[in-house]
């Protein structure tokens, strides 16, 4: 059966990988804006071949959650090709590489962003994944290469190529080392040579907060794509925006309305499709994000934190609300 390609350009912004937050009910609230292709969080190959507990529940998914790209982490070829494998048997078709991840716990065991380190061995695995998957169904998510904070692009620019070469589908870049981390800035220009030296998809990642900076970000540096990620944290309607812009549309303002209804959207989601008491200890995290800078965000942070079932929940937000309702 021919797949349809994933959707890539302009008009199609993505939702990035977010370990923690890129869940089933998040991907919903973020495709409900406009994000045209979801990946999950990061899940590891091991993990997965192993069936340790935990995995699967980082692959929950439903019949709209389309399209959706895997993301793995591991640094073993043998060990990648059977997590895809088990995948495509589970009916899963996209998958992504992390080569850029800088967490420790990761780091360890030779993946996410060590895998430039030994460029052989990435290069190996990455054959392994594609020749299961199959040509053009695997992407690979880097950073710079350790050395090329300030200059030297080359290292980046062969291994990319070796990529294409090999069949990958597409490439994303956050244009930091690991070393980085978050600090600096997104290293715009060398998005931009990248772009100009592939003739696969380059999807740019890094401090993209808000929709005119994602349009920005396209202009500046030819990339053919992008993905939204702490920006759709903030705001999940960050799609929306992005698209309205692409149209060339006047952006409407947010007002304590809409920060409501994103909110309500994302708690009746995660009612509806997770279970036990994990996704209410998560909302502690997520909601905080979305209503930051707004007068009473702190109170209910505090007030988040005592809050042991959905009731509590609601309760805190009412109170937060009666507060904030001429704020924005
Ligand atoms: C909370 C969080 C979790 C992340 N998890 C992953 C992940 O699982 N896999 C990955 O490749 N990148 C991950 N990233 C990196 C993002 O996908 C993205 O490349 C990075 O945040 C830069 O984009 P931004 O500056 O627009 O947020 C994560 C970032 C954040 C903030």
């Amino acid at each position: 059966m021919m797949l349809p390609a994933l959707p890539i350009g302009r008009h199609h912004p993505w939702l990035a990988p977010l370990a923690g937050f890129s869940d089933l009910p998040f991907r919903l609230l973020c495709r409900e804006y406009g994000a045209a292709v979801c990946v999950t969080e990061m899940v590891s190959a091991k993990g997965l071949v192993h069936a340790s507990p935990g995995t699967a529940g980082l692959l929950a998914t439903a019949p709209g959650d389309q399209p959706l790209v895997v993301q793995l982490f591991g640094a073993e070829a043998p060990v990648l090709a059977k997590a895809v494998n088990m995948l495509q048997d589970r009916g899963f078709v996209w998958f992504d590489l992390n080569m850029g991840c800088s967490v420790r716990k990761v780091l360890r065991q030779g993946a996410g962003a060590a895998m430039l380190d030994n460029i052989p061995n990435a290069l190996k695995t990455a054959r392994a994944m594609i020749g299961t998957a199959g040509s053009g169904m695997v992407g690979f998510k880097l950073r710079l290469c350790p050395d090329e904070a300030r200059a030297p692009f080359s290292r980046l620019k062969d291994f990319a190529l070796r990529l294409q070469d090999m069949g990958a589908g597409r490439l994303a870049l956050h244009p930091r080392t690991a070393g980085q981390g978050f600090g600096g800035r997104a290293d715009r220009d060398a998005l931009k040579a990248l772009a100009e030296c592939l003739t696969i998809p380059l999807m740019a990642s890094g401090d993209l907060m808000s929709a005119q900076d994602g349009i920005r970000c396209l202009d500046e540096t030819g990339a053919d794509g992008l993905m939204y990620a702490r920006g759709a944290l903030r705001n999940p309607a960050v799609f929306a925006a992005h698209l309205r812009l692409c149209r060339k549309e006047e952006l409407t303002p947010q007002n304590v309305d809409f920060l409501r209804a994103v909110i309500s959207r994302h708690i009746a989601l995660a009612r509806d499709l997770t279970q036990g008491n994990a996704y209410l200890w998560k909302m502690r995290a997520i909601l905080p994000r979305y209503v930051r800078g707004l007068p009473g965000a702190r109170a209910l942070r505090n007030r988040l934190c005592q809050s042991d079932d959905w009731h509590d929940i609601e309760k805190a937000l009412d109170f937060f609300w009666r507060t904030a309702e001429n704020a924005i």
